[in-house]
């Protein structure tokens, strides 16, 4: 109960000072902390003495029980624990509130207004429109749309944006495959999934490439042929662009995915090259006898970065210059989020220093949210490079074993919806276990063990929601709360996790890290399911009880749902 804190750190503070005369209540504030009783029998909040040996010239645990008699002399309820001051709130009374005001605000119960009304944009997913997404762009999209989310909570404005990668040579390929093996198939013609007939063509392109070694100089041809606006190359380019991306999008609506504004390279590739001009002549940057422009960043440990070739061609860093300009105009931000995995950690370093240099308004106000790379437990598919885990196929994979366990549970009959039942599940499981990780490390994605039931994991999460939906269908919570008759611990560590539940969110949106919303989801659930278990909750004897254990799960089950949709995972009231 992180709010009830500051109430006595206070007191401690003021009951040390009165048996330290002498010294300064500033600097005796200043040495407390807090901590955790190992238990919640032996108190609710920790304050250890330890540092006060010196200035009271006494032991710590002398020190510990006076203090908590002086607690007691004022009314307090604290103990001494050798060396610590342990107290005990009032927990009827505080959970009445706490409970009471979770139900008031029912679903909005975990929002805040800490970040009120700052602009943040965000990037993410950014795909290439020669291939269908994989499970990197999946980690990238469960981040990026479960960080949106959280500093919505946290009260942020936020704007999502994507950048689509659509021009250039790996873009000339597939279309060089499909007018040479082609044969007018369409995905249509096929019966396929529009992005994935694209992105064979891709794996067609390689194949023949390993044969033909000549042909990367068409490719490079039809490059040169679309950048001058050959009517034939940009009607093909528009084709299976139109293809990609209706298939990228789809998978989005499947995944509950959607972007305020989607730029594409086409469109912004020559942007940049201005803003390097003008930086030219400002001294900021340098040309060459090639008439070739570059930043000398070797003065803070960076490179020599070219920004504009004498032959015009366009550069990823000056793109991005261009494009994070265009943006800062389109909707001026206060805060600038790109997800992008850890591989382009250096890129970012570079294009913000550049950023820096040129003196933009929003330099300093941009970061990079990297990400490591996940693997499949069968080790053979990695994502970004090489042999790619299809973004789709895993999602069907982990529908189908969802789908498994919902018949052999015998489940299927009471559903109203299997189908949809195993796509929501298929979700929780994969949003879930790609978010409980920390963003920065690599990870290896196990989706049998993502689909565990009684594991730390999403459908874990969304089978106690269902449970706790389908007893409150049977016996209504009542919406007031008058009285706390707390007899368990469970009962009490619940309403402390559901007081906390705003600053936890809160803290999880200023650190851009779904991961510890993830944990503190998964102990409240645990501790509830303990409650749920060895107490009565519905058929308490007692008329005062039972109230207040179905108002404590109502309240429960609110910030489960509330912290399911921060992590894009359906809710499932039966399942
Ligand atoms: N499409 C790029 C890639 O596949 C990622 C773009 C990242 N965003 C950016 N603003 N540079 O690597």
């Amino acid at each position: 109960m992180r709010s009830q804190w500051n109430t006595w750190r206070e007191r401690i503070v003021s009951c040390l000072t009165a048996l330290a005369p002498d010294a300064d209540p500033a600097e005796i504030d200043r040495m407390l902390t807090v901590a955790t009783p190992p238990g919640s029998d032996k108190g609710d909040i920790a304050f250890p003495m330890f540092p006060y040996a010196r200035l009271l010239r006494n032991a710590p645990a002398r020190i510990a029980a006076r203090v908590a008699d002086a607690v007691e002399a004022v009314g307090g309820r604290a103990v001494a624990d050798g060396p610590y001051v342990n107290v005990f709130l009032e927990r009827g009374a505080l959970a009445v509130r706490a409970v009471q005001a979770a139900l008031d605000s029912g679903a909005s119960w975990g929002d805040t207004r800490r970040l009120a009304d700052a602009r943040v944009m965000i990037e993410f997913s950014s795909p290439n429109t020669n291939k269908p997404l994989h499970l990197g762009h999946l980690r990238n999209d469960s981040l990026g749309e479960s960080v949106a989310r959280l500093l919505a909570a946290a009260g942020a404005r936020v704007h999502r944006v994507n950048i689509v990668n659509d021009r250039g040579v790996h873009i000339c390929r597939s279309m060089l495959a499909y007018r040479q093996f082609g044969n007018g198939a369409t995905p249509e013609s096929t019966g396929k999934k529009p992005d994935h007939f694209v992105g064979d063509y891709y794996v067609r392109y390689a194949a023949w490439e390993r044969e033909q070694p000549e042909v990367a100089r068409q490719a490079q041809a039809m490059l040169r042929d679309w950048e001058a606006g050959d009517p034939q190359t940009v009607a093909l380019w528009k084709t299976m662009n139109g293809w990609a991306t209706a298939g990228i999008q789809a998978t989005y609506r499947r995944t509950g995915i959607a972007f305020d504004r989607i730029y594409y390279e086409s469109e912004t590739y020559k942007l940049g090259a201005e803003i390097v001009l003008e930086g030219l002549e400002r001294g900021l940057f340098y040309r060459d006898e090639q008439d070739t422009v570059w930043c000398d960043l070797t003065d803070v440990g960076l490179d020599k970065k070219v920004l504009l070739r004498g032959d015009g061609t366009s550069l990823y860093l000056t793109q991005d210059l261009g494009t994070a300009v265009q943006r800062y105009q389109d909707w001026p931000f206060d805060r600038m989020i790109y997800v992008v995995g850890s591989e382009q950690r250096y890129h970012f370093k570079v294009l913000f220093e550049v950023l820096g240099r040129l003196g933009v308004a929003f330099a300093g106000h941009v970061e990079h949210l990297s990400y490591g790379m996940v693997n499949l437990t069968d080790g053979r598919m990695k994502s970004r490079e090489g042999t790619v885990v299809d973004a789709d196929d895993l999602i069907d994979r982990l529908a189908a074993l969802a789908r498994e366990a919902i018949v052999t549970k015998e489940r299927d009959g009471a559903l109203a919806d299997v189908h949809a039942t195993c796509e929501a599940i298929a979700l929780g499981a994969l949003h879930y276990y790609l978010l409980q990780h920390n963003p920065g490390k690599d990870m290896v994605f196990d989706p049998a063990q993502s689909l565990a039931f009684n594991g730390n994991t999403g459908p874990y999460l969304q089978y106690l929601g269902a449970r706790v939906s389908s007893m409150l269908r049977k016996h209504a919570a009542p919406d007031r709360v008058d009285s706390a008759p707390i007899e368990t611990e469970e009962e009490w560590l619940l309403v402390r996790s559901l007081a906390d539940y705003p600053d936890a969110v809160a803290d999880a949106a200023l650190a851009a890290n779904p991961a510890a919303l993830c944990t503190y989801l998964y102990e409240s659930a645990r501790v509830f399911s303990r409650l749920y278990h060895d107490h009565p909750i519905a058929v308490a004897d007692d008329p005062e009880q039972r109230a207040f254990r179905l108002a404590l799960s109502k309240a429960v089950m609110n910030m489960v749902r509330h912290g399911l949709d921060l992590l894009n995972i359906p809710f499932l009231e039966s399942m």
